[in-house]
């Protein structure tokens, strides 16, 4: 086991994420966004919790929440070959919840994309992947070397190996949205760090700390209140959890904490079945060799969020 490399860039260490907000994926955000450990380069918005002009539409009201503007990019509009599907019952119509968001309206067909983003870094960044992996594979078709010129190290939440899936019995959502992306990026030789549901489901936010949200004195507190609301009653339902699961801060905590996760090399196969097998992920010893998360602080990442991001809950680590 070997603890998560410590970023090689200097600090701020350059990040672009490819996201599909998404509940987590907001929170995700404002914490790359409010790190300064971080330098966000750049957006690049996916298809999956919901549609991507949703999902744009939620990128720009987050950074106007975050007081910060970011370069946005387009990135993939539906997988590379599966219908498209949404997390509508997981993150709501607009994919944020009961969070009140402006109209959807932008039109996308002119916006930069994901790879013209790339191309106008002027050194390697890390690509962090909070969404479906269509994005990544996309750029990698059309413009491996770009990547390799461009794309120093490569984060994804993506896939489970030992815990039950969130999607099918054995698949986690953003796996399975795409697999055959999936496994175009595994095999690209990025060294791609998989953050699978084993870690990301021992991050939680508590029921009874979404309610305290609810009092918070700031607007945007109280704004996230209405989103994880939302998020909580889902996993009520589904997963007969007290609270929810915010998968796509691990990544990023990562990158501010290396402390908080350890990674193991791993050869890693995507199933491309489908049925429930469908975006499976499994050790495989003839496939590409990846690093796999495997040990995570759960402790310390809420703290980081608390502390940036949710500042009404921050020493609720004493409390829980
Ligand atoms: C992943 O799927 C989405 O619902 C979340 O935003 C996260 O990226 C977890 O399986
Ligand atoms: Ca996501």
């Amino acid at each position: 086991m070997t603890a998560s490399p410590h970023p090689s860039s200097p600090i701020p260490h350059p990040v672009i994420i490819d996201t599909d907000p998404g509940i987590d994926d907001c929170l995700a955000l404002l914490l790359a966004l409010k790190s300064p450990e971080l330098d966000v380069r750049g957006i690049s918005i996916s298809y999956g919790n919901t549609v991507i002009e949703h999902a744009w539409r939620n990128a720009v009201e987050i950074l106007r929440r975050a007081g910060q503007r970011r370069p946005l990019a387009v990135g993939a509009r539906r997988p590379l070959k599966r219908p498209l599907v949404t997390a509508r019952d997981t993150h709501g119509d607009s994919g944020l919840g009961y969070a009140a968001v402006p109209r959807a309206g932008s039109v996308l067909d002119f916006a930069k994309t994901l790879e013209q983003l790339l191309a106008a870094q002027t050194e390697p960044v890390t690509l962090v992947t909070l969404g479906p992996a269509t994005s990544l594979a996309l750029v990698l078709r059309r413009e491996r070397e770009l990547v390799r010129a461009k794309v120093a190290r490569h984060v994804a939440m993506a896939g489970c190996f030992r815990v039950k899936g969130n999607t099918t019995p054995h698949s986690e959502f953003n796996a399975w949205c795409d697999p055959e992306a999936l496994d175009i990026v595994v095999r690209a030789g990025l060294g791609t760090e998989l953050v699978p549901l084993d870690v990301t489901r021992q991050i939680v936010v508590t029921s009874e700390e979404v309610a305290r949200l609810g009092q918070s004195s700031d607007d945007t507190g109280r704004w996230l209140h209405d989103a994880l609301r939302f998020y909580v009653e889902f996993h009520r339902r589904r997963e007969r959890l007290d609270g929810c699961v915010v998968n796509d801060i691990l990544p990023i905590a990562a990158l501010v904490r290396p402390e908080v996760m350890a990674l193991r090399p791993s050869r890693v196969a995507v199933i491309l079945d489908d049925g429930d097998d469908r975006g499976r992920t499994r050790g495989d010893k003839a496939g590409p060799e990846i690093a796999v998360a495997e040990q995570v602080r759960p402790d310390l990442v809420r703290q980081l969020l608390f502390e940036r991001v949710l500042p009404s809950l921050a020493g609720a680590e004493a409390h829980s």
